[in-house]
């Protein structure tokens, strides 16, 4: 047979296929509509809470487009059937992370900005893009890029950290968490400096594509574990090459004061990373499965959420 379907590439590649959304069906305009209700209604919001609100839909809109195009190179080096078909499904899905932050500044950031009578901008402009930020995304692609020149274990290995841990699992968690718990009922309630209305628009979209991301990022752990135990990577290479990017996330996520306590983000943050080294370089670890790998990036952070 063609394909193996106990393979962690198929494994995903499945769980991909039998949960894919739509970013406009799934999502409906009527929630995005109340969401553009909600925000024009807030007397309370200022012109300051409402940049830190355009801050992070730019920077996820800018990352998924960044990451969606840096994730073409791994499709070239990975030889093996399995893990090309999860790593298109992969790109498929950044596409759409691109497209529903997209839509959502179309509809929601741009008519609220109009209303309130604060600057309207777009998601491109630079004053949203702090040098850590840049920095950590050129590292990214170059990362990504040395697999064309230099496929090593090693290397490949320092792709996977880069791109799938701290890109993916530690900077888009965290800011997902942010996004959560300011705006919607669920997350950490020492987040946000007020209540904020509750978007049901973004939330969904939120869900959809963290769910997706618990994939990605478990494919990512999977690899370099396998890396690590069938390769020879010495562990301390994936531990260094995280520790090395991490302030690039702090000092990203140190941005939001106006509507956010950026304390408890940058603290999440590092308990994100402290995870992911705890289960990939812990050589007992068993592997989990698909439907735990996904959970590990998906939800669990009972440990330092209020509800
Ligand atoms: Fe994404
Ligand atoms: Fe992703």
């Amino acid at each position: 047979m063609r394909l193996d379907r106990d393979s962690v590439g198929q494994g995903y590649f499945e769980h991909a296929v039998y949960n894919h959304w739509d970013p406009y069906e799934d999502i409906p305009q009527s929630d995005l509509e109340a969401d553009r209700e909600k925000m024009i209604n807030d007397e309370d919001l200022t012109e300051e809470e409402f940049e830190e609100y355009m801050l992070v839909l730019a920077l996820f809109g800018a990352g998924e487009e960044a990451v969606a195009e840096d994730l073409a190179p791994l499709a070239i080096a990975l030889d093996d059937i399995d893990d090309q078909m999860f790593i298109t499904s992969q790109l498929y899905e950044e596409a759409k992370h691109t497209q529903f932050f997209d839509r959502y500044w179309r509809e929601v950031v741009l008519p609220v900005a109009d209303e309130r009578g604060f600057e309207a901008t777009y998601p491109t402009n630079q004053r949203f893009f702090n040098e850590e930020y840049i920095d950590l995304f050129e590292k990214n692609e170059a990362a990504m890029e040395l697999l064309l020149t230099d496929d090593t274990p090693e290397n490949r290995a320092k792709a996977y950290c880069h791109y799938h841990l701290v890109v993916e699992s530690v900077l888009a968690q965290t800011g997902y968490y942010g996004l959560t718990s300011l705006f919607s009922p669920g997350g950490n309630d020492n987040v946000p400096q007020r209540d904020f209305p509750h978007l049901e628009g973004l939330t969904q979209g939120v869900t959809y594509i963290r769910s997706d991301e618990g994939r990605h990022v478990g494919f990512g752990m999977q690899k370099i574990q396998e890396l690590i135990a069938g390769e020879g990577v010495d562990p301390q290479v994936v531990q260094d090459t995280l520790q090395e990017l991490m302030p690039h996330v702090a000092n990203t996520v140190s941005r939001f004061t106006e509507a956010t306590d950026p304390v408890p983000l940058v603290e999440y943050s590092r308990d994100k990373l402290t995870r992911r080294i705890e289960i990939i370089t812990n050589a007992d670890a068993e592997i989990p499965d698909v439907e735990t790998l996904v959970e590990i990036d998906d939800a669990p952070d009972t440990a330092t959420a209020d509800d």
